[in-house]
């Protein structure tokens, strides 16, 4: 038995409104702490899936709103594609703020601006206050015409995205902000050892190399980043003569400096979002085996950030010349490494460690 139409209809109602339901709830998911370039890749991905099309093209205004820049596209959109402003159909949509469908572009008069596409539908991306630039599709897989529920979608997933590229945005400009900062003091610390010179960035390479090589998440890599710059902000507090002794350093001395990863922890504990970097910070001198460590945390009760600055600093020790001895070569540091590992290092680490060395020469440096 065939349902009467209004039923056909209610369920096809419950069915779009279900989809755009799942869709919110999925892009509000995965849009938190990505990049902003993983946001537009994830909408255009999510725009040809969801409404079924061929080509999508994320696009932002530019500081004037006079050209739009491709951020990203898929399907018939040139990735060098820049629209200037003229009287066309995103511009209109754009200056409206409204989603607008077009489709045969051929019979609006618009196929010159667009000549591989048919049909095309544009819904501006829209922050908290201003356009900050529209999401393109074009083309339906099944070559019908935009319908009202194609563009429900479509303003669905760009009420999300705008909004998540705006705070993505001012985490940019925060983050760098707060990274800037954070390299100005360890400058300064580093300026009161010239052993130390340039050892905290080159263990945030490093450590980053390693991190992406392990497949970490953006996030978490951003973490890793920030721990690698204050690994040894504890330092800071080491009396200058013995970051800078030239002989061996007596037993109360070894003490002393042994201090930097709970004093790097107490000087950053107020900062309360930096809960995972300030237990990085405390840990990066502890052993896998638990047995010479700092505090004697062993295996994985040590946090994964601090293992991995754990062999990203051994390495940039090994293979740089200090007091008491002068640098060591790649091999030599990378067996030195290798020896270590289960006792001292994480042997996970150390495997992405190894795929990473393999390509890598550490800087000429005249001491
Ligand atoms: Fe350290």
């Amino acid at each position: 038995m065939t349902p009467p139409d209004d039923l056909s209809l209610t369920v096809q109602e419950l069915s779009n409104a279900y989809e755009e339901l799942s869709l919110l709830y999925r892009i509000s998911e995965v849009f938190s702490f990505l990049s902003i370039d993983e946001i537009c890749s994830r909408i255009t991905s999510e725009a040809i899936n969801t409404i079924g099309v061929k080509t999508a093209a994320v696009l932002f205004l530019d500081e004037k709103g006079e050209i739009l820049v491709t951020k990203t596209c898929r399907g018939k959109w040139s990735s060098e594609s820049v629209i200037h402003r003229d009287g066309g159909v995103l511009w209109r949509s754009i200056d409206a703020k409204r989603p607008a469908a077009f489709c045969n572009l051929s019979e609006s008069g618009h196929q010159q601006s667009f000549p591989e596409l048919g049909s095309l539908m544009v819904c501006p991306l829209v922050g908290k206050a201003k356009v900050i630039g529209a999401l393109v599709v074009a083309d339906k897989d099944n070559n019908e015409e935009f319908f009202s529920n194609d563009s429900k979608l479509l303003c669905a997933i760009t009420a999300q995205a705008g909004l998540a590229i705006e705070n993505a945005f001012l985490y940019g400009e925060l983050e760098s902000l707060l990274v800037g900062a954070i390299r100005s003091l360890v400058k300064a610390l580093e300026a009161s050892s010239h052993w130390t010179a340039g050892h905290t960035e080159r263990v945030t390479e490093y450590a980053v190399s390693i991190g992406r090589v392990m497949e970490l998440e953006a996030e978490m890599i951003e973490k890793l980043k920030i721990s690698a710059l204050l690994h040894d902000i504890g330092k800071i507090a080491t009396p200058k003569e013995i970051l800078n002794k030239e002989s061996g350093l007596e037993a109360h001395e070894w003490s002393e400096i042994k201090r930097h990863p709970g004093l790097g922890a107490e000087i950053l504990v107020e900062l309360k979002q930096f809960k995972e970097i300030i237990q990085s910070v405390k840990y990066h001198h502890e052993h896998w085996d638990g047995v010479k460590g700092i505090y004697g945390l062993k295996e994985k009760d040590i946090p994964l950030m601090a293992r991995i600055l754990a062999v990203a600093d051994a390495f940039d020790a090994l293979t740089s010349d200090r007091p008491y001895r002068r640098m060591k070569s790649k091999k030599e540091a990378v067996d030195e490494i290798v020896r270590c590992t289960g006792t001292q290092f994480d042997p996970t680490v150390v495997e992405a460690f190894l795929k990473w060395v393999d390509g890598f020469n550490p800087p000429h440096r005249v001491s």
